[in-house]
C-alpha cells in the first residue's frame, strides 16, 4: 500500500496537463484502477485483515483523490495565467487619436461666443425661423414702405392670391427674437439670441443662410458707454488677444438711435484673412440704442426704460478668427475642409479652460 502511495503521489505531483491527470485518476481510482481492485479484493479478507487494510485503503483513496483535486486547481491555474500573459493589455496605452468626426466652425465660434456672453449675466434666447412680417418689420419700426425691406433681399412664403394675410418670411435677422424676448421676460433683461438667418444674397462673404448673435440689454441705466464697453469686452475675449482695432461708424437702423456699425481692422491679401494688421476693414456688427418706437412694441415703456442692442455676423467673425477667407466653403460639406478647419469634439470652449485649441 505504501508503494501504491508513492508511486501515485509522485505521479500526480509530476503531471504537466490535466489530460495526463485524467488518465492517472483512471489508472488509480477509476472502476478499474489499481486502488478500487484492491478494495474490491477486501471482501475475500478475513475479517481481521478486513478490519485493517479496510480503513487504510480508504484513507489512501482519500489521500490520492485530494492529491488529483489539488494538481487538477494548480494546473488550471497556471493555464489561466499563462492564458493572461498572452491577453495582457496596457490599459496605460493613451487613446487613439484619429477624429472621426469633428465640431464645424460655425458650431464652435456659436459656443464660444455663448460662454463670453453668460459670463457678462446674458441669457440665451430663441426665436423661430419663419418669422411674421410683424417681428421681423413692423414692431421693429419698419413699416412696410420701409427701403430697408428692400434692402434685406427677403425670401417670403407663398401665399394663395385670394388670401390676404400677409405672408411668413425666412427671418432676414435675429432681431426679431429683441420683441419675443421683450414680450416674454420684461425689463430689465439681457439676452443673446444666436441663430440662422436668411437673404437672397451669395458672394465671397454672403451666403442666403447664415448666421448672426442678436444682443439686447434693457434697464433703467443704460447708454451707449455701456454698448461699446460690452463689445470691447467681447472682441478683446474672443479674438483671445489685448488689443484688436474697432472702428465705430455712425451708421442708421431703424430699430436703434443713434446707431453704430463696427468694423475690424484685417488684411486680405494673398488669399490669406487676418486681422489686427493690414489697411482692410470687416464689417462685424450693427448696435445702437433701442428706439423707443421698439420698446414700446416689445411692451416695455420707453419712458422708464432704455436699452443696447446689437447684431454679430458669427460666420464673419469665425472667418477673421480662424483665417478663412471665403463664407461659402462653411456650408460645401467638404469633407477635407471639415478635417482641416474643424475642432475636438471633446474641447467645449470654456473662459477657463480656454476658448479655442
Ligand atoms: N439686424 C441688423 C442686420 O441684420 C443688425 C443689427 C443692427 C442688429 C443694429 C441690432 C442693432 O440689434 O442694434 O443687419
Amino acid at each position: 500500500m505504501e508503494d501504491l502511495r508513492e508511486k501515485y503521489l509522485s505521479l500526480i505531483s509530476g503531471a504537466t496537463d490535466e489530460a495526463s491527470l485524467e488518465n492517472l485518476r483512471v489508472q488509480a481510482v477509476g472502476k478499474k484502477g489499481e486502488i478500487s481492485l484492491r478494495m474490491r479484493s477486501l471482501g475475500k479478507m478475513t475479517p481481521e485483515e478486513r478490519q485493517e487494510a479496510g480503513p487504510a485503503l480508504n484513507a489512501l483513496k482519500d489521500e490520492v483523490n485530494s492529491a488529483l483535486v489539488a494538481r487538477k486547481s494548480s494546473l488550471s491555474d497556471a493555464a489561466l495565467e499563462e492564458r493572461l500573459k498572452g491577453e495582457w493589455l496596457d490599459v496605460t496605452l493613451p487613446a487613439r487619436l484619429a477624429r472621426q468626426g469633428s465640431i464645424h466652425p460655425i458650431s464652435q465660434v456659436w459656443g464660444e461666443v455663448t460662454e463670453i456672453f453668460a459670463d457678462m449675466g446674458f441669457s440665451v434666447a430663441e426665436g423661430p425661423q419663419i418669422e411674421s412680417d410683424w417681428y421681423n418689420f413692423d414692431a421693429l419700426n419698419i413699416p412696410g414702405h420701409h427701403p430697408a425691406r428692400a434692402e434685406m433681399d427677403t425670401f417670403y412664403t407663398y401665399r394663395d392670391q385670394d388670401d390676404d394675410r400677409p405672408p411668413h418670411v425666412l427671418r432676414t435677422h435675429t432681431s426679431p427674437v429683441q420683441i419675443r424676448s421683450m414680450e416674454k421676460i420684461g425689463a430689465p433683461l439681457r439676452i443673446i439670441c444666436p441663430g440662422r438667418v436668411y437673404r437672397a444674397d451669395y458672394d465671397q462673404t454672403h451666403t442666403p443662410m447664415f448666421h448672426q448673435v442678436e444682443g439686447l440689454a434693457v434697464d433703467t441705466d443704460v447708454s451707449m458707454a455701456n454698448l461699446k464697453w460690452c463689445l470691447e469686452e467681447f472682441v478683446k475675449a474672443f479674438f483671445e488677444v489685448d488689443n484688436v482695432e474697432l472702428r465705430f461708424r455712425a451708421s442708421h437702423f431703424p430699430f436703434t438711435e443713434p446707431s453704430a456699425e463696427v468694423d475690424i481692422r484685417c488684411n486680405w491679401s494673398g488669399g490669406q484673412l487676418k486681422i489686427g494688421e493690414g489697411d482692410d476693414w470687416m464689417e462685424i456688427l450693427g448696435s445702437g440704442m433701442v428706439h423707443p418706437k421698439v420698446l414700446h412694441a416689445g411692451g416695455i415703456d420707453p419712458t422708464v426704460y432704455q436699452g443696447f442692442a446689437f447684431g454679430l455676423g458669427i460666420d464673419r467673425i469665425a472667418m477673421l478668427k480662424y483665417g478663412i477667407p471665403d463664407l461659402r466653403a462653411f456650408f460645401d460639406s467638404d469633407l477635407r475642409w471639415l478635417r482641416h478647419y474643424g475642432f475636438n469634439a471633446l474641447d467645449k470652449p470654456g473662459l477657463v479652460s480656454g476658448l479655442s485649441r
